[in-house]
């Protein structure tokens, strides 16, 4: 599955990689096809930590906060059903890691309110919620929890979507002040891992694969809910007959069988023959259903074992975040050191 490797990074180098999600709701295709396979790849080569980051979904759900809690174990069940093994990976709670949350008041000082307002990012996703004049005061500021996030485990290489790429850029200008202060280098600059897959775009080939749109396929979707959204795929509305040569590009069955099917000299041949007219899009979305229910079968299986045993996930992120605090403490040691503050 060449199209699923990890983008190359040099060997021998001691690259510590850090990722998060919000847990705002179960993971999803475009998680699986974006991120959750090369972090099941990347857990053999390096160092890895995943943060659960519940305290960065609370910065827009503060009026709900049950949106956030509920799903801290579907995204912990979700990340182990897929294969993330938490003997490799360490997978933490950002809310049971203190030293991330006093990191980030020390971070608030060297970062302008018009830099947050500036980041592209944040100004995308204010303009996109509709919050109007009433911007939580821990949304606006999230990008520098985040760089708190990355320094706290000293991490190297940040695996991310491109939009992403701004928390990145703020964290390291975090990352320079701070060092300036120290008059030492005790924080290094992350660089991001930019997954090679373009994003999983949702079936009427419109939106994105998004929680909130209603329009997901999930990893423990049953196989009627898979053919039904692989159904309701956009293809090409000028195909209308089976002998009409038919578009690939934009077409949504197409886009999901690049990203999920096994055999690419296969898709190739299925290509060929849906431009030449002779191929249903019966047919593919037929072929298409087929190899999304054989993907997800064995996870969704996995996945229910996770979830009936709940302690057991309870256990993995509170290990995992009682080793990530040790660790961020001894950073944030370095930080009260910086700005002259640790007496004792
Ligand atoms: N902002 C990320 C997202 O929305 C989640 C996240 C939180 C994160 N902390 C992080 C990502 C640290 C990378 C590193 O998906």
């Amino acid at each position: 599955m060449t199209h699923h490797q990890v983008a190359s990074t040099q060997a021998g180098t001691a690259e510590k990689i850090l990722t998060g999600d919000r847990p705002t709701g179960q993971l999803h295709l475009g998680h699986f096809v974006g991120s959750l396979q090369q972090r099941v790849q990347l857990q053999h080569r390096y160092e890895q930590t995943i943060l659960v980051a519940d305290l960065q979904g609370l910065t827009d759900n503060g009026h709900r906060p049950n949106k956030v809690a509920e799903n801290i174990l579907n995204v912990v069940a979700d990340y182990l059903a897929v294969g993330i093994d938490p003997l490799k990976t360490r997978i933490c709670l950002q809310s049971a890691i203190p030293a991330l949350a006093e990191l980030a008041m020390y971070y608030a000082n060297l970062v302008t309110v018009a830099r947050l307002q500036r980041n592209p990012t944040v100004k995308n996703e204010i303009a996109g919620k509709g919050f109007g004049a009433s911007i939580p005061a821990g949304f606006l500021t999230y990008p520098i929890s985040q760089a708190a996030d990355i320094t706290a485990f000293k991490a190297t290489l940040v695996p991310v979507g491109d939009d992403q790429l701004p928390m990145l850029e703020q964290t390291n200008e975090i990352v320079r002040k701070l060092n300036q202060i120290a008059g030492q280098e005790i924080l290094v600059e992350c660089k991001p891992l930019l997954s090679n897959m373009p994003r999983l775009p949702a079936p009427d080939g419109k939106q994105k694969m998004s929680k909130s749109m209603g329009n997901c396929i999930y990893l423990d979707s049953d196989d009627r809910a898979i053919a039904r959204a692989v159904k309701s795929m956009y293809t090409d509305p000028n195909h209308l007959r089976v002998d009409d040569p038919g578009c690939v590009a934009g077409n949504v069955v197409f886009t999901y069988l690049d990203a999920f099917h096994p055999d690419p000299g296969y898709v190739a041949e299925l290509k060929q023959q849906y431009e030449a007219g002779g191929l249903a899009d019966g047919t593919t979305k037929q072929i298409l259903t087929d190899c999304l229910q054989t993907l997800i079968a064995p996870i969704r299986a996995q996945r229910a074992v996770y979830m009936a045993d709940k302690a057991q996930l309870v256990a993995i992120l509170k290990q995992g975040s009682e080793q990530a605090q040790e660790e961020a403490d001894a950073v944030l040691t370095q930080i009260k050191r910086a700005f002259g503050l640790k007496l004792f």
